[in-house]
């Protein structure tokens, strides 16, 4: 008999078929609406493996309910949405799907920033509104990105790639992380920051911390009062690290310039979300590994990840 794994999202066929003649796969319908709670704690009754993505909260109730379950392989390299204390407890390995996301993330991290610094979406709604009158010499000026100090918090993988692309524009890097990491710091001329140093001195700052208990609303009333009122605030990691009331009104109050977000604490945001109301701030709907090459790259990964494990193999990509 086939092993079974469930996978919450619609996927494509040409990517799953290669698959499905080892598995008996099944999956959830839509590739645009969560699998709802109910369904997903019926399906994994039944399942040797869940491909899950980060819409899906991996909790006790998941585990107890998924009796045969070898494998959560989750669709995404942040885990904030799996309890993996619970995961040991069961004795279940949990994937995520790092590296094969990085560069594609940095490339939107920073394509994020240009667009915030450089206001490219309010020079494109110009001229869809027709709203392009004569030449002005300060019409949507913005901030130069070259030569700025970015300081980036959070020096995973991620962070490495955008301090590379920030090297290329001549800008200074600041890093604050966990853990100082010396040899890289000579790769792009970093320099280690403590926070409120960083947050104080940075033009750009950059946020790819993951979600846990200790970054939980870091950028905060607080954090904004000690930033530059020309800083500009990119978040490309999650939401949760924001406190949000506190980001808008520190815009609101031009205690910071303006804000590039692709995450946001629940997801999705409608457009009366009072961020994504203000003329400084750029919002994304959480795109940042989203290229096809990278998504392909991901699945695959998530589906490997269950083969291993399957056939009584080490996973690639334990958490
Ligand atoms: C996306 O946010 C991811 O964690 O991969």
């Amino acid at each position: 008999m086939k092993q079974k794994i469930y996978i919450t999202r619609k996927l494509p066929d040409y990517i799953v078929e290669a698959y499905s003649k080892d598995y008996e796969i099944k999956m959830w319908d839509k590739a645009e609406t969560p699998v709802p709670r109910e369904v997903l704690l019926k399906e994994v009754q039944e399942v040797d493996a869940l491909f899950s993505t980060l819409s899906e909260q991996i909790d006790r109730e998941l585990f107890e309910a998924g009796k045969n379950l070898k494998i959560v392989s989750n669709l995404a390299v942040g885990f904030d949405n799996i309890d993996l204390e619970v995961a040991k407890e069961f004795g279940v390995p949990v994937t995520n799907t790092p590296d094969v996301l990085t560069e594609t993330t940095a490339d939107l991290t920073f394509a994020l920033l240009m667009a915030t610094a450089r206001r490219l979406i309010e020079g494109y709604e110009i001229i869809q509104e027709d709203k392009w009158g004569d030449w002005a010499p300060f019409m949507l000026a913005g901030a130069d990105i070259h030569h700025k100090t970015i300081g980036i918090v959070g020096m995973g993988r991620i962070g490495e790639a955008v301090a590379k692309r920030a090297k290329g524009f001549n800008m200074n890097i600041l890093y604050h992380n966990r853990s100082r990491k010396a040899d890289f710091e000579t790769v792009v001329e970093a320099d280690y920051k403590e926070f409120d140093e960083l947050i104080e001195e940075a033009d750009f700052v950059v946020s790819l911390l993951p979600l846990t208990k200790e970054t939980k609303q870091k950028f905060n009333k607080k954090a904004f009062k000690k930033m530059k009122e020309t800083a500009i605030f990119i978040n490309a990691s999650r939401g949760g690290v924001v406190n949000e009331t506190d980001l808008y009104d520190a815009l609101v109050a031009g205690e910071i310039h303006a804000a590039g977000l692709d995450v946001f604490e629940s997801e999705p945001i409608k457009s009366d979300h009072p961020l994504a109301t203000l003329k400084n701030v750029v919002a994304l709907p959480h795109i940042g590994s989203a290229t096809v090459e990278t998504r392909e790259a991901m699945i695959n990964l998530c589906f490997k990840n269950i083969v291993a494990v399957l056939s009584g193999k080490q996973p690639l990509t334990e958490i």
